[in-house]
C-alpha cells in the first residue's frame, strides 16, 4: 500500500462551482434538532414512530472539483412523530473519514471508492451515506464498500464500526439488506467482498439474536456493481449493474466505475438455504441498468418473480463508458419490469422482462409485511412531464445529482392501475416509505406514505404524509425551516414494532 499516497493538494475552503454543490444541492452541513415542526394539515395520531433517512452531504470541500454527490458524508435525519407532532434531529455519521478530516480541517479522502487517490491511508473509507436501517436496537448506517457504522437511534450518536462481534465475513456490506417479516432474519451480501476489484460475492444471514446463519462465497462473472438485491422464501437474486471496476485504472488515479455497454444484465440466483457457492446460476437478460428492487417472490409453481425498474441507459451518467460517452441525464428513464426465472431451467438466457407500467419510475417501496411474498402494490417516485412542473424555474435552482422525480405513484400491479400524488409545480420528491394503518388492517398497502420533498420556491424541505386510500391528496405537510439535500434511502421504525420491522401480513 505504501507509496501511492499523494502529496497533500492545496487546502480548499469553498465548495466547487459545480452543479452537485449548487442551488438546492449546496451542502447543508447542519447538525442539531428542531422540536415541534410546523405542520399544515393533520398527522393522524395513530402514527407513532420515527422516519430515518440519510443523505450524502460533504462536511468539507472535496479534494476533487468533480467529486460526485455519491461521495458526500452520510448525514442521518430523524423525524420522530407522536401524537400529531414532529421533532427533528440530524447528525453526521462519525466515520473514520469524517473524524480525521474534521481534525485536519480538510478533505483527505480522494475519489469515489479509489483509495489510491487518498491523502492518507484509511482503514475504512465508508461515507455511510446510502441507507439507514434498524437492527437489534441500533441504527446501521450503510455504504456498500464497507462494514456498517452503528448509531444510537435516539441520540444519533455514532457507536462505531460494526462487525457483528467479529462475525462479519466480508470487507463490504450491501446498502440494501432485506428483513424477512416471518423469520425476522436480516439477509445480506457484500460484493468486491475480498477487496477492491475482486469478483467475490459473499451472501450471509443474521438471525434475530445477532448470530450468523448462512454464509456462502460465490464468484461473479464480471467485477461490477451489485447495488440492490432480492430475496424470496427460498432464493436470493443478485442483479448486476454494468458499471465495471478495473484496479489498474484505479491505480492510475481513475474512476472505480466505467459503464460497459457490451455486457448483459446478469441476474445471479442462489438457493437461500444450504447452498454452496457453485450453486449460483448467472442468468443473462439483455443489457440494461437494473434499479432498486420492488419485491420478489415465488409463484405456486416455484418460479421466481422479481420486479425492478430497468433503464436502457447509464443512470450513473457521471461514470461514462471507455470512450467518455454518457447520456444526457434529462433523457434517462426507468420502467418497472417483471422478470420470471426458473432456477432449474437449462437455459440461462432471459427475455428483457415484461414492462408492468408505461411510467418513468424509481425507488419502489412496498408494504414490508409482504416482503419476499406475493404482493400487488408498489409506491414509487415518478417522473410525469404532464403534471405541470415549473421546469424553467426549478432548473435554475435545483443543482445537479440524480435524475429528478416530480411526483409519487401508487401502482396496483394485478389491476394495472396507477394513482398519482403531485406536490406542486415547484417541488420534486425523494424516496417514500409506507406505514401500515393500525386498525388491525392487514390489507396490503392500507396506511400512509411519507416522503421528503424539495420545495424550490422557498428552498426548504417538507415531509409529507398521504393516506393510501386517498392517494392524490395531502394529509399533512410538515415544513422544515431548512433545506435538506437529495438523500438516498430511508426507513420507518414504528414504536409498536418489537424489532423495528413490521409483523408479517396475516394471510
Ligand atoms: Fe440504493
Amino acid at each position: 500500500m505504501a507509496g501511492h499516497f499523494r502529496t497533500l493538494p492545496p487546502q480548499k475552503k469553498s465548495f466547487p462551482a459545480q452543479p452537485q454543490f449548487s442551488g438546492f444541492m449546496r451542502p447543508c452541513r447542519y447538525e442539531g434538532g428542531i422540536e415541534n415542526l410546523e405542520i399544515i394539515g393533520e398527522i393522524p395520531h395513530e402514527i407513532d414512530g420515527t422516519f430515518y433517512r440519510v443523505m450524502p452531504d460533504p462536511h468539507l470541500p472535496p479534494m476533487f472539483e468533480d467529486d460526485p454527490w455519491f461521495n458526500g458524508d452520510g448525514t442521518i435525519s430523524a423525524f420522530r412523530i407522536k401524537d400529531g407532532h414532529v421533532d427533528f434531529k440530524q447528525r453526521y455519521v462519525r466515520t473514520e473519514k469524517f473524524v480525521r478530516e474534521a481534525e485536519a480541517r480538510r478533505a483527505l479522502l480522494g475519489r469515489y471508492r479509489n483509495r489510491y487517490t487518498d491523502a492518507v491511508e484509511f482503514q475504512v473509507r465508508s461515507t455511510a451515506n446510502t441507507n439507514i436501517v434498524y437492527f437489534q436496537g441500533k441504527l446501521l448506517a450503510l455504504k456498500e464498500d464497507s462494514p456498517p457504522y452503528a448509531m444510537d437511534p435516539e441520540t444519533l450518536e455514532t457507536i462505531g464500526l460494526w462487525d457483528f462481534d467479529g462475525q462479519l465475513p466480508s470487507v463490504t456490506f450491501t446498502a440494501h439488506p432485506k428483513f424477512d417479516p416471518v423469520t425476522r432474519e436480516m439477509v445480506c451480501f457484500g460484493y468486491e467482498a475480498k477487496g477492491d476489484g475482486t469478483p467475490d460475492v459473499c451472501y450471509w444471514t443474521v438471525r434475530p439474536d445477532g448470530t450468523f446463519g448462512e454464509t456462502v462465497w460465490l464468484v461473479a462473472p464480471v467485477v461490477a456493481m451489485i447495488h440492490d438485491f432480492a430475496v424470496t422464501e427460498n432464493y436470493v437474486i443478485f442483479p448486476i449493474i454494468p458499471q465495471t471496476c478495473d484496479l489498474e485504472r484505479m491505480k492510475k488515479g481513475g474512476e472505480h466505475w466505467q459503464w460497459d455497454p457490451t455486457i448483459p444484465m446478469y441476474l445471479g440466483v442462489l438457493p437461500r438455504y444450504g447452498a454452496k457457492g457453485s450453486d449460483v446460476k448467472w442468468f443473462r437478460a439483455p443489457h440494461g441498468f437494473p434499479g432498486h428492487v420492488s419485491n420478489a417472490y415465488e409463484d405456486s409453481s416455484g418460479q421466481i418473480i422479481i420486479d425492478f425498474p430497468v433503464s436502457s441507459q447509464n443512470v450513473f451518467f457521471w461514470w461514462p463508458d471507455k470512450d467518455g460517452h454518457s447520456p444526457d441525464p434529462r433523457t434517462i428513464t426507468n420502467q418497472l419490469r417483471r422478470f420470471i426465472i426458473d432456477y432449474k431451467s437449462e437455459t440461462l438466457d432471459l427475455p428483457p422482462g415484461k414492462i408492468l407500467f408505461d411510467a418513468d419510475v424509481e425507488f419502489p417501496r412496498i408494504d414490508d409485511r409482504l416482503a419476499m411474498h406475493r404482493y400487488n402494490i408498489a409506491f414509487t417516485c415518478l417522473m410525469d412531464h404532464t403534471l405541470g412542473t415549473d421546469w424553467p424555474y426549478i432548473s435554475q435552482v435545483m443543482g445537479g445529482g440524480f435524475p429528478p422525480y416530480n411526483s409519487l405513484a401508487k401502482f396496483n400491479i394485478e389491476q394495472g392501475t396507477q394513482e398519482t400524488w403531485f406536490p406542486g409545480p415547484r417541488h420534486l420528491v425523494q424516496e417514500c416509505v409506507f406505514i401500515p394503518r393500525k386498525n388491525n388492517s392487514t390489507e396490503e398497502g392500507d396506511g400512509y406514505v411519507m416522503a421528503l420533498v424539495n420545495n424550490y420556491h422557498e428552498m426548504i424541505s417538507e415531509l409529507i404524509v398521504l393516506d393510501t386510500k386517498d392517494f392524490g391528496n395531502t394529509l399533512a405537510r410538515i415544513r422544515l425551516p431548512l433545506r435538506l439535500r437529495a438523500g438516498f434511502h430511508g426507513n420507518w421504525v414504528d414504536a409498536e414494532d418489537v424489532d423495528g420491522h413490521p409483523a408479517p401480513a396475516a394471510n
